[in-house]
């Protein structure tokens, strides 16, 4: 069996290991973060639950941590009374980015972990299946330690060789994704063998993990070895080890061979992370600016191999180079041990640890700018400037870009650091909360709104399209998270007004003036994170259906989740969509109870097409129900 079997069959609770069929797992763990977690933590207080059904859970505060105006601390403060209320670690602003957390203080090889938060697979570095889903699901797995997903295949990627100094983890997943592409890992866990891993310290396999998630994965996984052993050695956690490993003759559906000795520096370059060629295609390039942080690559390690190079070097006049380390923990030893100062005395710009420029709090780059990012993704506008290029490289290319003012992965023998040092890890305990008291009130600001709610199935669906779409629709593109929205992820009515908006700026007012209606997208659609407002905001604006060529996987869950109908089309089905035409769905209550194809009709020229919708039982009960709120009584706490 190979290692993500063995963890999920150790987990099963429903069904059977089986790619495609649908499965329950048992959750060790969950994690939210700000953004996402107010809304799962509304869920969760609907679901009229006491102390949390798993192992640990953490709720992080790391994305909207701008505090210009009440709505973000009205957030926090909301979070923090609901962790107090249901026994949910608490993680105070400051203390860091949820993934780079979970990994230093939580993870143990073995455990399920489920996390509202596309980048959980981080976790999977430590021997771990963890999984980024939808807020409610995230919400239930709280409630009753389960999650329900489509059992996926396993992609080997098999590791050989021996890196060069400069090639770093992230060419390693860089290099991935350009062989896979942002497709490649839908409804597959990627788990790597060979004996290059042994090469690899546990946030090099960290950052690779990180970034399975641009390959649509549901997770990536590495087995365990000395090198997890010293990383939970540096945590203080030594006694969590356990050897978690592939069997010798272990089978898997698809095998990627990479020799880490062919690889060099890499770069993705806009919009899309896997629009990835060798860094030295791209040397001498203006840039503007450098951004060095995210749970991507925020680990010691990235920040102390950055500090190497900056040391004793100036950032380019015309450069902004900010940093953010990824946890208090990483801050206070780069404080002690002089490497903060080398980057201050640089020229950089530190920030607190959180995620910061990742998702657009601050630091938009210049207007038609290039900003070199360690970041996982670099879809259009993200930055926080829609005209900005956002090019997504290792620390090592970032920092020596950043001196030298333009791109440039020619490095000098001087700048390499040949051991990063496995020191323990200051910990400082005053950032985590644990108080559990079932009789907390929870505080709820003018920021928090209430979750929306869908309606039961009716017999036909009738409605406009209101929207049609092309291919890799992003989450980002049904409802953005720029800075200026951030603080309204509790505020769903206050969000949908900008929903498609880069789009098409009249979506919102065609939707209310039509009641609802239906969308029509391409492939991929929904692709690029869990951001469970991309289905929300459809659902308070009542649209009933979506079609699309393709469904992303986290997508295709949240719609569920909020009683909207993921209905697959040809393009033949496609090309029928006209503009303002009304369409009706067909008895689509019985197709729906029957598990039949639905028959969608346009009410003007009666043509017809058959749309497929393949529901598992519980994802039946969900859209019957209207969403999975109103079917958790049915679904039997479920
Ligand atoms: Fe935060 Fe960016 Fe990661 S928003 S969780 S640092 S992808």
């Amino acid at each position: 069996m190979n290692l993500a079997y063995k963890i999920l069959s150790s987990h099963l609770k429903e069904g059977k290991l089986v790619p495609g069929e649908q499965i329950c797992i048992q959750i060790d763990q969950t994690l939210t973060q700000d953004s996402t977690g107010t809304m799962a933590y509304l869920q969760l207080e609907a679901m009229e639950v006491g102390h949390v059904a798993v192992d640990k859970a953490v709720a992080y505060i790391d994305h909207n941590m701008l505090q210009t105006g009440f709505e973000n601390m009205d957030d926090h403060e909301f979070i923090r009374s609901v962790a107090k209320k249901h026994g949910i670690t608490f993680s105070k602003p400051g203390n860091g980015v949820c993934h780079q957390l979970q990994l230093e203080n939580f993870s143990k090889p073995g455990e399920t972990l489920v996390g509202s938060d596309s980048h959980t697979p981080t976790c999977g570095a430590m021997g771990m299946i963890a999984i980024g889903a939808g807020g409610l699901d995230v919400a239930v797995a709280m409630a009753t330690g389960k999650y329900y997903l489509q059992c996926p295949s396993v992609i080997q990627v098999n590791l050989t060789g021996q890196k060069a100094p400069w090639v770093s983890a992230k060419d390693i997943i860089l290099k991935v994704l350009q062989e896979l592409s942002v497709k490649g890992g839908v409804n597959k866990i990627v788990e790597y063998t060979g004996e290059g891993i042994a090469t690899l310290s546990l946030t090099d396999r960290a950052t690779i993990c990180n970034m399975g998630a641009e390959l649509g994965a549901t997770t990536s996984v590495f087995p365990t070895d000395k090198r997890t052993l010293e990383y939970l050695k540096q945590q203080g956690r030594e006694n969590d080890y356990v050897e978690m490993k592939a069997d010798a003759d272990a089978t898997y559906d698809q095998v990627l061979e990479i020799d880490m000795s062919t690889l060099e520096p890499m770069v993705a370059k806009p919009h899309s992370p896997d629009a990835v060629v060798p860094a030295r295609e791209l040397e001498g390039m203006a840039i503007n600016q450098v951004v060095i942080g995210s749970c991507t690559n925020s680990s010691f390690a990235d920040m102390m191999r950055a500090a190497k190079i900056l040391k004793g070097r100036k950032v380019a006049e015309h450069v902004s180079l900010v940093i953010a380390p990824g946890s208090s923990s990483i801050l206070a030893m780069l404080s002690e041990n002089g490497a903060l100062a080398d980057m201050i005395q640089a020229g950089a710009r530190i920030l607190e640890c959180g995620c910061g420029p990742c998702i657009g709090m601050g630091q938009a780059p210049l207007s038609k700018g290039v900003s070199l990012r360690t970041i996982n993704r670099n879809f259009k506008g993200r930055s926080g400037t829609n005209d900005a290029g956002v090019y997504l490289v290792s620390p090592e290319v970032a920092a020596l870009s950043a001196v030298k003012g333009c791109f440039s992965s020619m490095f000098e023998d001087d700048m390499y650091l040949e051991e990063v040092p496995s020191t323990p890890f200051i910990k400082n305990a005053n950032f985590f909360i644990n108080d559990y008291d079932p009789y907390t009130e929870v505080y709820m600001g003018p920021n928090i709104k209430p979750v929306p709610r869908g309606e039961k199935l009716a017999k036909n669906i009738q409605g406009k399209m209101v929207l049609k779409v092309g291919d890799n629709i992003s989450t980002d593109h049904i409802v953005p998270s720029d800075s200026k929205l951030l603080p309204y992820r509790s505020n769903v009515p206050h969000l949908a007004k900008f929903s498609f908006c880069k789009v098409d700026d009249q979506f919102y007012h065609r939707a209310i003036e039509n009641g609802g209606g239906f969308i029509v997208g391409g492939d991929n659609y929904g692709q690029g994170s869990s951001r469970e407002h991309a289905a929300l905001v459809p659902n308070y604006l009542k649209i009933k259906a979506i079609f699309a060529l393709s469904f992303a996987r986290i997508h295709r869950s949240n719609l569920i989740n909020n009683g909207i109908l993921p209905l697959i089309i040809d393009q033949v089905g496609y090309d029928f969509f006209n503009d303002q035409d009304e369409y009706v769905l067909l008895d689509v209550k019985d197709a729906v109870e029957n598990g039949t194809d639905v028959t969608v009709q346009n009410i003007n020229t009666k043509e017809t097409i058959v749309a497929k919708l393949s529901l598992a039982p519980r994802e039946k009960v969900m859209i019957l129900q209207g969403g999975l709120l109103n079917a958790i009584k049915e679904l039997g706490g479920d």
